[in-house]
C-alpha cells in the first residue's frame, strides 16, 4: 500500500485556513497513536547499528582558537582543528595532571593545556590517545567503542541532506533528564504534533505508519506549519530512525521539499543524583527550489537564530515529554508501549478544555521539577560545575551552529 496522494502541492507555499479548527475540537489521535506501534518502531531503531558514533555538537562550534568539548556516557571528550584544519580529538583530561582540556585554547592547531602548558597536536602523547572523530559539515561525531559496544565503523550513519551550498542550516542543543531512547520515542510519535505543539503544527494526519502493510519503517505525515493563526505552510514529511540515537524528518512534498530535521540523542552520563542525562542535538537543514530562497540563504546569519528558537520552543516541551517517559519507566509503571487504552482515554478526557494555543500541563510540571535544560547560559554554567566536580558535562558550546 502506498501513501495517499499528497495534498501538499500548490503553486504557493502559504495557505489560509478558512475554517480553523480549535485545539479542543480537532480529532483526537490517541487511537491511532498505538503504544505498540511506537514501541515497535523504537525497538527496531535501538538495534540498528551506529558503529559506536555519538554526536558531540555543531561543526561551527569548533573554531580555530577554541575546542569543543562534552561528555558521552560520562567520558569527557574534546575535539579541535589541527594545523591543517582537520578535526582531531580525544579524551578531555590532560595526560599530565588531569586538567580539563575543555578550557584549553588552540594555538596553531595545537591544544595547549592551561595548567602547565602541555601541548597536544592530535597524535598520541604521554598516554593521551586520539579518538576517531568525524565532521560531516554540520555536526561533529566521536566514536567511543567502549561506550557503544558495537562493531565499530569508519564513519557514522549521517542522513542524506540537501547540499549545504544550497541550504541554510542551524543546530540547537538542549539537555534533559532521560535516556536517548526517550528522546527517540518522542520523535517516533508523530501523532502528538498538533495536540502538544498547537503553536507550531495544525491539521496533522499520519497517513502511514509502520505496520500499515509496508516493509519500510517510516511514518508519513501531512501537517501544516503554523506561521500565524490562519496562515500555514502545508507539507508532507517522513520520519525514520536510521540509527539508534537519530530520528530524521524529511519534507517530501510542499514548501521546502528535501529539507531535513535531524534529532540526535547523546547520553551524557548521570547527574549528581545518579539520573541519566541526554543531550538533544537537533540540526535543521532547510532548502527550497523557490527563487526567493536565494534571499533566505543570503540572510542565513539572521535566520539561524530564528531556526534555533523554533527548535528550542518545540524541544522545551518535547524534553518534558521525554523526561516524563523516563520517569514512568523508572517508577516501573510503564514502558513505552504499555499504556492501556483505558489510561489513554482518561488522559484524553482530562486534556479537554485547553485553548487552541494552550499546551498541556505536563510541560509545566517537568519544568518545575528542574529536569529540562535548554542550552541557556545558566544551564551551561550548571553543567560546567558538574564537570568541575567530576560529574559529566554537557557540550559546552551549545547554542550556535551554522
Ligand atoms: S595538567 Fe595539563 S599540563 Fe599539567
Ligand atoms: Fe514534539
Amino acid at each position: 500500500m502506498s501513501p495517499d496522494p499528497s495534498p501538499r502541492r500548490s503553486c504557493h507555499p502559504l495557505r489560509l485556513r478558512r475554517r480553523p479548527v480549535r485545539w479542543e475540537h480537532q480529532e483526537p489521535t490517541w487511537r491511532q497513536a498505538r503504544p505498540a506501534v511506537i514501541a515497535g518502531a523504537l525497538q527496531r531503531a535501538l538495534v540498528r547499528p551506529s558503529g559506536n558514533w555519538f554526536v558531540l555538537g555543531a561543526t561551527a562550534d569548533v573554531t580555530p582558537a577554541r575546542p569543543l568539548s562534552g561528555a558521552v556516557a560520562g567520558t569527557e571528550v574534546v575535539v579541535w582543528r589541527d594545523a591543517r584544519g582537520r578535526l582531531v580529538g580525544g579524551p578531555g583530561q590532560c595526560p599530565h595532571l588531569g586538567a580539563p582540556l575543555a578550557d584549553s585554547p588552540v594555538r596553531c592547531g595545537t591544544l595547549v593545556c592551561r595548567w602547565h602548558g602541555l601541548s597536544l597536536d592530535g597524535s598520541g602523547y604521554a598516554g593521551w590517545e586520539p579518538l576517531p572523530v568525524h565532521d560531516d559539515g554540520v555536526l561533529v561525531w566521536v566514536r567511543l567503542d567502549a561506550v557503544g559496544g558495537e562493531e565499530p565503523t569508519r564513519a557514522p550513519v549521517v542522513p542524506v541532506r540537501p547540499a549545504l551550498a544550497a541550504s541554510v542550516h542551524a543546530v540547537w542543543t538542549g539537555v534533559g533528564t532521560c535516556e536517548p531512547r526517550d528522546v527517540v520515542a518522542n520523535r517516533l510519535d508523530p501523532w502528538h504534533g498538533a495536540w502538544f505543539h498547537p503553536y507550531s503544527f495544525v491539521d496533522l494526519s499520519v497517513v502511514r505508519a509502520p505496520g500499515d502493510g509496508e516493509d519500510d519503517d517510516v511514518f508519513v505525515v501531512d501537517v501544516s506549519f503554523r506561521l500565524a493563526r490562519r496562515v500555514v505552510v502545508p507539507v508532507r514529511a517522513e520520519f525514520t530512525a536510521p540509527e539508534p540515537r537519530t530520528v530524521l524528518m524529511r519534507i517530501t512534498d510542499g514548501a521546502g521539499a528535501g529539507s531535513v530535521v535531524e534529532t540526535h540523542a547523546t547520553p551524557l552520563g548521570p547527574d549528581e543524583l545518579g539520573r541519566p542525562r541526554t543531550a538533544v542535538v537537533e540540526a535543521v537543514v532547510a532548502t527550497s527550489k523557490r527563487p526567493g530562497f536565494a534571499l533566505a540563504r543570503a540572510l542565513a546569519p539572521a535566520l539561524r537564530p530564528l531556526l534555533r528558537t523554533a527548535a528550542g520552543r518545540l524541544w522545551h516541551d518535547d524534553l518534558a515529554y521525554a523526561v516524563r517517559l523516563h520517569e514512568l519507566r523508572e517508577r516501573g509503571g510503564r514502558e513505552t508501549g504499555t499504556t492501556t487504552a483505558k489510561d489513554a482515554g482518561r488522559a484524553d478526557e482530562g486534556d479537554s478544555g485547553h485553548g487552541e494555543s494552550a499546551p498541556p500541563a505536563i510541560t509545566g510540571r517537568a519544568e518545575a521539577a528542574g529536569r529540562v535544560a535548554d542550552g541557556s547560559p545558566e544551564d551551561a554554567r550548571h553543567q560546567a560545575r558538574g564537570a568541575g566536580s567530576g560529574k559529566p558535562a554537557v557540550p559546552r558550546k551549545k547554542r550556535t551552529g551554522d
